[in-house]
C-alpha cells in the first residue's frame, strides 16, 4: 500500500507570499476555487491503494482544522491528518521525526509532495516508472528556462535509464535545465538512508562543506546527494504542467493552469455561456463559486476565479485574475492580471491591473529592475471610483483615493 506526505511548512515561511499570507497560510490559499493543497489531495485520491495522507508542518493545529474537515468531506476514501513539528525540522526532518507514524501499517511506498507547487501530478506514471528501476527514490523532473534553473534542485541524469548522476540544490552556476519539481516517490526502505544521513550530520558537523550547519535534515542536501552517489535516485520527467507558487502573484498562473486542467478533466466545474444570453459573457476558462453574484452584463475570462459571496457589477471586465471571498467589483470597472483580496471593494469605473507576461512568468523588467507583474489587493482594501491601480501590491485595510503605479502601498 501507499501513503503520502505533504510538506506544508509553517508560519515563518511564505514571506514572499505576503500580503496574502497575512490572512491565510499559503498552502490554504485558494486557486481555481480550492486551497493549493486540495489539488494535491485530488491527485492523491486517484492513486489506487493510497488511503492515508499526512500533512507535516509547524503551523498551529487549529490552522488546519477547517481544511481537514473539508478534505474528509471531499475525499472520503482517504484519511487526511496533520502532524505538527515542534519547530522547522527541514524537509526530511519531519519525515524522520514521524517515521513510526508513517511506517505504521507497513506501507511499501511513500509519496512526498512540496505544498507550494501547482502540477498535473502524474503520480500513477511515476509509480509505473518507479517500479521498473532498482532505486529507492523517483523525483519528478521538468525542464525550465536555463536562466531560472539555479533557483531549483538541478539534476543530471543518464539519458537511457534516467538514473540521477548528480543532484545539486540551487547551484551557483548552471548545471542543468532539468530540475526537481519537489514531488517524490520513495520506497519505505529509504528511512534507513535517512537514519544514516542523520547520523552523518550529527557526527561530521564541521567536515562536510555541503551540509548546512543547523539541526535541520533536508531531503535535498542531506539525502539526495548520497542517494545519487549510490545509484539509488531516478528522475521521471513530466510533460504535464508544473509551476512553483512562491510569490503571491504566482497564484494567478497557478489558477490558470488548474482551470485549464478542469477544462480537460472536469469541464462541469467551469462557467458556461448562457445560451439565452442571460448570464455574463464568459471567455475561456472561468470558475465562479455558486454563492457569487455576477451581473449578466459583465464579461469574465479567460483564467478567472470568482470566490464565494463575491459581487460583480454591470459592465465589469475581469481577466487573468482571482477575486476572493466577499470582494465587490462595482459597475464598469476593469480588473486584469490581479488578485482582489477578501472583502475588498473596487469602485465604479476603476481599473486594477497588472501586466500581461509570457509563459506564466510573474515578473517583468521595468527600467532595468525586476518587478512583480501581478497587482495584489490584500484583505479589505478599498479602491475609490475612477481610480487606476497598476502593478501595485496593496497591504490590508488601505483605502486608495488616488491612482498609483509600480508601488507597494503599506
Ligand atoms: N514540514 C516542513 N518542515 N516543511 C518544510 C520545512 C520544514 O522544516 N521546510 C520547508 N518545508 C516545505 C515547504 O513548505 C515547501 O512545501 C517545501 O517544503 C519546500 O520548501 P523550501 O525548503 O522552501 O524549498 P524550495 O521550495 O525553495 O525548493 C524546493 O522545491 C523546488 C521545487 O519547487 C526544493 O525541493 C527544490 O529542489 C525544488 O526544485
Ligand atoms: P522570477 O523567477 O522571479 O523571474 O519569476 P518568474 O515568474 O519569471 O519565474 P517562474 O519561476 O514563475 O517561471 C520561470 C519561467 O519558467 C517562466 O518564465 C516560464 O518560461 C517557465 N515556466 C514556469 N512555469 C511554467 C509552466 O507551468 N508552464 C510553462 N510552459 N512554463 C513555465
Amino acid at each position: 500500500t501507499y501513503k503520502a506526505i505533504i510538506l506544508v511548512g509553517g508560519p515563518s515561511r511564505g514571506t514572499r507570499f505576503r500580503p496574502l499570507s497575512l490572512n491565510v497560510p499559503k498552502p490554504l490559499f485558494p486557486v481555481a476555487g480550492h486551497p493549493i493543497i486540495w489539488h494535491h489531495l485530488e491527485a492523491l485520491s486517484k492513486v489506487k491503494d493510497l488511503k492515508e495522507v499526512m500533512l507535516i508542518g509547524f503551523f498551529e493545529d487549529s490552522v488546519m482544522t477547517r481544511f481537514l474537515e473539508d478534505a474528509a468531506r471531499d475525499f472520503p476514501k482517504m484519511n487526511v491528518r496533520y502532524l505538527r513539528e515542534y519547530q522547522a525540522l527541514g524537509t526530511a526532518g519531519g519525515l524522520y521525526h514521524f517515521r513510526d507514524e508513517i511506517l505504521r501499517g507497513d506501507p511499501q511506498q511513500l509519496f512526498v509532495l512540496n505544498a507550494d507547487v501547482a502540477c498535473s501530478f502524474p503520480l500513477n506514471d511515476m509509480m509505473q516508472f518507479h517500479n521498473k528501476h532498482r532505486g529507492l527514490c523517483t523525483i519528478l523532473g521538468t525542464k525550465v528556462a536555463r536562466e531560472n534553473a539555479n533557483k531549483f534542485g538541478c539534476l543530471v541524469a543518464k539519458p537511457d535509464s534516467n538514473e540521477v548522476l548528480h543532484y545539486v540544490e540551487k547551484p551557483e552556476s548552471f548545471i542543468s535545465d532539468l530540475i526537481s519539481c519537489g514531488i517524490y516517490l520513495f520506497d519505505c526502505a529509504v528511512f534507513n538512508e535517512m537514519k544514516k544521513a542523520m547520523l552523518n550530520k550529527t557526527t561530521n558537523v564541521d567536515q562536510d562543506p555541503y551540509q548546512a550547519q543547523d539541526d535541520k535534515l533536508r531531503l535535498e542536501q542531506d539525502l539526495f546527494r548520497p542517494l545519487a552517489e549510490s545509484k539509488k535516485l531516478y528522475v521521471y520527467v513530466t510533460t504535464g504542467f508544473w509551476k512553483q507558487i512562491k510569490t503571491a502573484g504566482s497564484a494567478v498562473p497557478a489558477n490558470a493552469l488548474y482551470l485549464e486542467q478542469y477544462s480537460k478533466t472536469s469541464p462541469d466545474r467551469l462557467a458556461k455561456n448562457n445560451i439565452d444570453g442571460k448570464g455574463p459573457e464568459i471567455v475561456g476558462h472561468v470558475y465562479i463559486h455558486p454563492t457569487a453574484t455576477v451581473d449578466p452584463r459583465s464579461k469574465i475570462g479567460p483564467n478567472v476565479t470568482i470566490g464565494p459571496r463575491a459581487f460583480i457589477g454591470k459592465g465589469v471586465r475581469i481577466r487573468d485574475s482571482i477575486i476572493l471571498d466577499n470582494a465587490e467589483i462595482k459597475s464598469n470597472s476593469c480588473v486584469l492580471h490581479s488578485i482582489i483580496g477578501w472583502d475588498s471593494k473596487v469602485g465604479n469605473w476603476a481599473r486594477v491591473e497588472g501586466t500581461p507576461t509570457e509563459n506564466y512568468s510573474t515578473t517583468i523588467t521595468e527600467n532595468g529592475v525586476k518587478v512583480q507583474s501581478i497587482t495584489i489587493l490584500a484583505k479589505e482594501v478599498i479602491v475609490k471610483d475612477e481610480i487606476i491601480i497598476r502593478n501595485c501590491i496593496v497591504l490590508p485595510h488601505k483605502e486608495l483615493k488616488n491612482s498609483f503605479h509600480n508601488e507597494i502601498l503599506m
